[in-house]
């Protein structure tokens, strides 16, 4: 384990922005975190725990450690004739995950392929896409108190797991770091098409006998097609989250815009991706960044962006949606 000074953090971020942490070590393993965590040089400096770093937004430079998370594993954990537990190192890339279980025809998150990042920064923000969330399958995590150096566990009512939250980015954000993210799978056929693209799209396949490879697949289709590859242009996925307004709210918008899109589940949300695109953001392009021109809700670092550059973009797009529309974005990219 080698610390190494004044790191670009270039080619560690998927907006591709570049700063410069003052120290940086890739960790391999738990004890790798408690050799850093001993170290008395170390004990005063701020550590920042960096995963596939796709959802991080950098405005300066890191004054501190950055410990990169490079835990991997993946472990059958317990198994029976329906369900199966595995526990998965933080470090290990969320899609491979994904691709390893439909591999093995297993059910329960090949809604979420393609979803960058790494598996411990999941549950952080309780990704998700097409109808599914890690809480859906989540059932613990482990993780290393950096304070005490202590290992903790959560169970799943412990996480607070809410739509793109949870307690890890509350009252514990940077105050653990997660190790191992316990899963259950299921093994007997379970497809969830309850978002209505994905539905359509499998449908018209007309396949006999429908898996979750299948569905990885279509997912896979419908993300490429809207969603800019982070290794080609730079970007954090959806940059704000999908505003929660009440049904008062949404009978006031629907007199002005009958054909406002909506999610009813226990709580009522807009697409934030429509409200920026009625406003013609989509597309819009200045010297070095810009929105991206198939989805609104992704903001592009297209030439040498700096992050103070994208949150400018992102304050003139909150102000515009809120004057129009009284609402009021926040982001869904956590912002350093
Ligand atoms: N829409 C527009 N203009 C656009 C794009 C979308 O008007 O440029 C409208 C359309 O009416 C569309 C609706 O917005 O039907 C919803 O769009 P989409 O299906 O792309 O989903 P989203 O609500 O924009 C959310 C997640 C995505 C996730 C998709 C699919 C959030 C903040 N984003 O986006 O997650 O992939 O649903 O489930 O909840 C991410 O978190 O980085 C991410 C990409």
């Amino acid at each position: 384990m080698k610390i190494i000074n004044s790191q670009s953090l270039l080619n560690y971020n998927t907006f591709k922005i570049n700063i410069t942490a003052d120290l940086f070590v890739k960790i391999k393993s738990q004890s790798d975190i408690i050799k850093i965590l001993e170290n008395k040089n170390l004990k005063k400096t701020p550590k920042f725990i960096l995963g596939g770093g796709s959802n991080t937004l950098f405005t300066k430079n890191i004054s501190g450690l950055v410990i990169y998370n490079q835990i991997k594993g993946i472990t059958i954990i317990k198994e029976n004739k329906t369900t199966i537990d595995v526990a998965v190192g933080s470090g290990e890339n969320w899609d491979d995950f994904v691709a390893w279980s439909t591999q093995r025809n297993l059910y329960g998150i090949e809604n979420l392929s393609l979803i960058p990042g790494s598996v411990g920064a999941a549950p952080i923000q309780n990704i998700g896409a097409y109808g599914c969330e890690v809480k859906d399958v989540f059932t613990k995590l482990e993780a290393i108190d950096i304070q005490t150096g202590k290992k903790r566990v959560f169970k799943k009512n412990e996480c607070l797991f809410k739509y793109r939250d949870s307690i890890f980015k509350n009252e514990l954000k940077n105050k653990l770091i997660i190790t191992n993210v316990f899963f259950q799978l299921k093994k007997t056929k379970s497809i969830n098409l309850s978002y209505q693209v994905l539905k359509h799209k499998i449908q018209k396949l007309k396949l006999p006998n429908i898996c979750s490879s299948d569905v990885r697949k279509m997912v896979i289709k419908i993300r490429n097609s809207k969603l800019p590859n982070p290794e080609e242009i730079g970007n954090a996925g959806s940059f704000f989250k999908n505003p929660i307004i009440n049904q008062t709210k949404l009978n006031k918008l629907q007199i002005n815009y009958p054909d406002i899109p909506y999610f009813k589940g226990d709580k009522i949300k807009v697409p934030a991706a429509w409200l920026i695109d009625k406003l013609n953001w989509k597309g819009y392009r200045n010297v070095t960044c810009g929105v991206y021109e198939k989805h609104a809700l992704v903001l592009i670092n297209h030439h040498n962006a700096s992050g103070k550059d994208i949150v400018n973009l992102s304050k003139k797009i909150k102000e515009s949606v809120c004057k129009k529309f009284n609402i009021k974005l926040e982001e869904e990219v956590y912002i350093i």
